[in-house]
Formats: C-alpha cells, structure tokens, sequence
C-alpha cells in the first residue's frame, strides 16, 4: 500500500464530518499507473458511498455506462478506500459487489468496519472473488488517523452506545456561573463560534432544565451545517420548562422526565406535541436515556451543561466504562470565585484521585485569550 494515497483517501473522508450520520466518513481513490484517475468521498446517508461514486467517475471519464463495454478498464487500478466495503443491502447496494464487477484485481482498506452487518464480510467477499486485499497496518499512524475521524461511529457499532463528548466555557477556575447564575459570557466570542461549530458537528446535543431556565438557548446548528436538523435533548425531571424556551421552538427536541412531573405538565407538553419520554432520576435512568438515543442512532452527542447534568454523567462515567469520551473546554483567563459559584463538574465526584477520568490525548491551543482544552477519555 502506498501511504500517500490512502492519506488522500482521508482527506476526502474528513469532508464529510458532521454529515454522514449514521453512516461513516469515507473516502476512496482509484489509483492507475501510480495516479490518482478518481476520488470521492461519502456525503450523506442515503447516497452513493465513495468506492462507487470513484468508480462511476472513472466511468465517466472514459465515456462508458457499464463496466462490461470495457472489462479492462479496472484491471490495472488499485482502489483505496478508508473504511471495508460494505457487503449487504442497505440504502445503497453492496459496494464490495461492485467492485468485483468492475474488476479490481486489488483493494487497499483504511479499516475493518465494525458494523455488525458489515464486520469482515466485505472482506470476504472480495477475498472469495480473487481481489487482492491489503489492510492498513493496524497501530500504525496511518491506521490510528483513520479511526480517529469516525470515533462516535466506531464506538456506536461496537457498544450501543453514544460517543459523549462534554462542552464547557468556564473561568480558569473551573466555574460556568457565578453565585447570582451569570454565565454570560465567560468565554469569548470567538471561543463561542467555535464551540457553535463543533456542536454542528453532532447528531444531537444534550441540557439539563437549569440550564434552558437560565440561558434559553438556542442550540442550533451553524456555519456550513447550519441547515442541519440538530436534535436538542432536554432533561427536564418536573417539565417544569415554559414551552416558550427556545428549544421548544420545532419538533427536533426530545424531553426526558422523570416521576416528579404533574399529570397537568404532561398533557401541556403533549398538547404541544413535544416528543416526552419518562426516565428514572438514578444514574441507572441515565444510562438507559443513552442506550435509547443510540437506538434512535444518535451516535455523537454534545453535553452542553449545566453543572448538575455534567456531575451526573461523571459520576456515570467513573462507574460505567466508556460513557463520557471526549472534553472540550473553553478556559477564559478570569477567576469567579465562590463555593456557591457552579463548577464545570457537580454531582458528587470521585473520593480518591486513582478513580479521576484521566486523558489519553490532550490538545490545547489559544483562541484569543481564551485557552481550548480538548482531551479523549476513549479511544475506540
Ligand atoms: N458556561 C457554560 O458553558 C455553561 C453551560 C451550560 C450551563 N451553564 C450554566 O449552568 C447553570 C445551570 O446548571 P445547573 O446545574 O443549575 O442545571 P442543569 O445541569 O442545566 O440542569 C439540572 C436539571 O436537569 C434536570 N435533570 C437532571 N438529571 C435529570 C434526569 N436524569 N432526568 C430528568 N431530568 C434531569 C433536573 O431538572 P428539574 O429542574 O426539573 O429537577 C435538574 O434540576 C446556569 O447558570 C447556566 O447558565 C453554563
């Protein structure tokens, strides 16, 4: 396998971040006399994956409408593609049946894909019709890289559950409020725009009551996946909410809660035709809300606060392996003060520093004044 092309293969695979859901991100390259003839990459469920977008362009390059006008014209071309083929029927026919039509003689493949209907059975069926597979050395950069770009896939396949990652702006000393409940801004404008982005990047993103009473916000979807339908999920025990608060403003919101709300809240937020769904207020109802989403296919959700729903999914955590998955902090150079002051982190905590969520990756970078934490819990 020539690196540089599976690198161009992922390339292509990262320009479909954000909206391939719940499909993964892939990209493909058909290779010919050590060039690249074709590239692609997946842009939406539904529609055509790389490999044969790639293969359809090269096609059409040459003028033919079928491969068997021109049976040689795969033979000599290597396909690389960031993720195995898929073998069944889904939205879009099997990719590994096309490229066995087509004639390849050789594939190279980013990584196996862990869905279960897929799982190595692409593989096998290139294999099984004489086409040379070749697999990106597993623990290699190159490999690592590759996984690294559909984590909330890979963990959503290989555990029903979703990828968590937990989005704060919070002073230097860990406060996202003060003791009056002001929280904005801590962090700057363009710390904002940013964390407005990667949220874009999601399937869903997830507020307790809290903080949909303090700051109404909107939780939309921005910049180039601004016409994106964002899921807002609510934790809302009492239903308690007006219905006026903005996320309420369209059918993309789901309310959880629990047994403290009032037969007079429910058939309120039912008339309105909100979406409720009651839980327990444990931790064990917590994990059953996320088991649900990911049923729903929500693979990447964004916890967006505040204080008390950020405690609860870190007590979950530091019990149940693998919950949360990623931190993106937003760490302004101010300093509130307070005990009363809400911290990034409340609920009850760990008792001893060998059970702290520790990180396996961390990256920081400044944005202004402000300092931008992002650190990986999970690795899948
Ligand atoms: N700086 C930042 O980045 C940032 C981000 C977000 C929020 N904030 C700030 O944080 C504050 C809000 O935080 P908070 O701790 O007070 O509230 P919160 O975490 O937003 O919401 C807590 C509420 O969520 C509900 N809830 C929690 N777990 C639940 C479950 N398992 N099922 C159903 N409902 C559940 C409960 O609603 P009930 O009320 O019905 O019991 C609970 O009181 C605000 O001041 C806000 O401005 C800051």
């Amino acid at each position: 396998m020539q690196e540089v092309f599976m690198k161009r293969a992922l390339l292509l695979a990262r320009k479909g971040i954000g909206f391939t859901s719940p499909n993964p991100c892939v990209g493909a390259v058909i290779v010919k006399g050590g060039e690249i003839i074709a590239e692609a990459y997946h842009k939406k469920a539904g529609q055509d994956h790389a490999e044969v977008l790639a293969i359809r362009e090269v096609m059409k390059k040459s003028g033919i409408k079928t491969v068997d006008l021109e049976p040689a014209l795969f033979h000599n071309a290597i396909l690389y593609v960031t993720l195995e083929p898929c073998s069944h029927n889904g939205k879009t026919p099997p990719c590994a049946k096309a490229i066995v039509a087509a004639g390849f003689k050789k594939v190279c493949i980013g990584m196996k894909d862990p869905f279960k209907k897929v799982n190595g059975k692409g593989i096998k069926y290139l294999k099984e019709h004489g086409v040379e597979v070749e697999l990106c050395r597993s623990g290699s950069a190159l490999a690592d890289e590759i996984r690294s770009i559909n984590q909330p896939f890979i963990k959503w396949a290989q555990s029903g559950l979703p990828y968590l990652t937990m989005k704060a702006g919070m002073s230097l000393d860990g406060k996202i409020a003060t003791c009056s409940g002001e929280s904005k801004w801590i962090s700057s404008e363009l710390s904002r725009k940013h964390a407005r982005l990667e949220r874009s990047k999601c399937d869903a993103v997830l507020v307790g009551a809290g903080t949909v009473r303090a700051d109404d916000p909107e939780l939309a979807a921005h910049g180039v996946y601004k016409n994106k339908d964002l899921i807002r999920i609510v934790l809302d025990a009492k239903l308690g909410l007006p219905l006026s608060k903005r996320v309420f403003r369209d059918d993309n919101v789901i309310v959880f809660y629990t047994h403290e709300a009032n037969s007079k809240a429910i058939s309120e937020f039912q008339k309105a035709g909100i979406d409720i769904r009651k839980t327990t207020s444990d931790l064990a109802g917590l994990k059953k809300i996320f088991k649900f989403l990911a049923k729903r296919d929500f693979q990447n959700i964004y916890i967006e606060g505040g204080s008390d729903v950020h405690g609860k999914i870190f007590d979950l955590s530091t019990r149940s392996n693998g919950l949360l998955d990623r931190v993106l902090f937003y760490i302004a150079p101010k300093l509130i003060g307070g005990s009363k002051s809400l911290s990034v982190i409340g609920g009850n905590g760990v008792d001893k520093i060998s059970k702290a969520l520790n990180f396996k990756n961390v990256n920081f970078e400044t944005l202004g004044d402000d300092i931008k934490l992002e650190g990986e819990i999970n690795i899948y």
